[in-house]
């Protein structure tokens, strides 16, 4: 048994362990975002936010929800913790690069992991601050979660905002757009056949969704400057 425990040790100090758990904490972020979207799309719904509350009070009240949620802090914080630690090494070890040091040409995609993650972090600080923390620290009973979405996409940060959120959009599909398929290829997931298509569902999947939660800022946008 301790002797078991000791190689699963050994295997995460190890670089192709970090790489497998960043791969997996990876893959389970990835299944999140579409969830995450679905819930959000009721945003759209024209009845004044009735929908979105209902599914957010839920969301914020929920036993299983708040077990799944301590789930998604930990993947986050492998993901994160592991990121750091394997740019640090790959950095260390020049020139070969996050993509597993196939070619010293990376991709942009790949060469902008580091970057990118960093980003996406400092939007979701940003994000979580703005509505979890609001709704459940700063003014606990407060659940007119739509409104606060409303008025942060209407006059967020002076109109700034939500170009803020549609930016980290972007960032978020660069960084899933090499994200996916390399999640696969860290799982030594390579097969001549079904490769090209992980490799074409990743970047629908980077373009479909970064794009579904970019719509809704603009969408609150449109709206409040009556274009829509
Ligand atoms: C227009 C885009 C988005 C909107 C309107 C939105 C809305 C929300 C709202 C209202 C909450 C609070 C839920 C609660 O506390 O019960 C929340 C939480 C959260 N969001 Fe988003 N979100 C968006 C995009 C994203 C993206 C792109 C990510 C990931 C990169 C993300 C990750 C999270 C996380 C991790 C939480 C905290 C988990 C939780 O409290 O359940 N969100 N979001």
């Amino acid at each position: 048994m301790a002797q078991t425990s000791n190689t699963t040790v050994h295997l995460l100090s190890t670089s192709i362990g970090r790489k497998v758990l960043m791969a997996l904490s990876g893959l389970f972020l990835i299944t999140f975002l579409p969830v995450h979207l679905a819930g959000n799309l009721l945003l759209f719904k024209s009845d004044g936010g009735a929908a979105f509350n209902a599914y957010s009070q839920f969301m914020s009240t929920s036993l299983l929800i708040r077990i799944l949620e301590v789930t998604l802090v930990v993947g986050f914080l492998v993901h994160i913790i592991d990121g750091i630690i394997l740019t640090r090494r790959n950095k260390a070890a020049r020139p070969i690069g996050y993509s597993g040091g196939k070619s010293y040409v990376t991709s942009f995609f790949s060469r902008s992991m580091a970057a990118t993650g960093l980003i996406i972090l400092i939007y979701l600080v940003i994000h979580i601050n703005s509505y979890t923390l609001k709704h459940r620290i700063y003014e606990p009973g407060n659940l007119a979660f739509y409104e606060t979405v409303k008025e942060s996409f209407e006059t967020g940060w002076a109109g700034f905002y939500p170009w803020f959120y549609v930016l980290a959009m972007l960032l978020i599909s660069i960084h899933l757009n090499h994200g996916f398929q390399s999640a696969f290829q860290s799982l030594g997931l390579n097969h001549k056949k079904y490769t090209p298509w992980i490799k074409k569902l990743g970047l629908l999947y980077s373009i479909v969704i970064p794009l579904g939660f970019a719509a809704i800022p603009i969408f609150f946008q449109l709206k409040y400057f009556n274009i829509i």
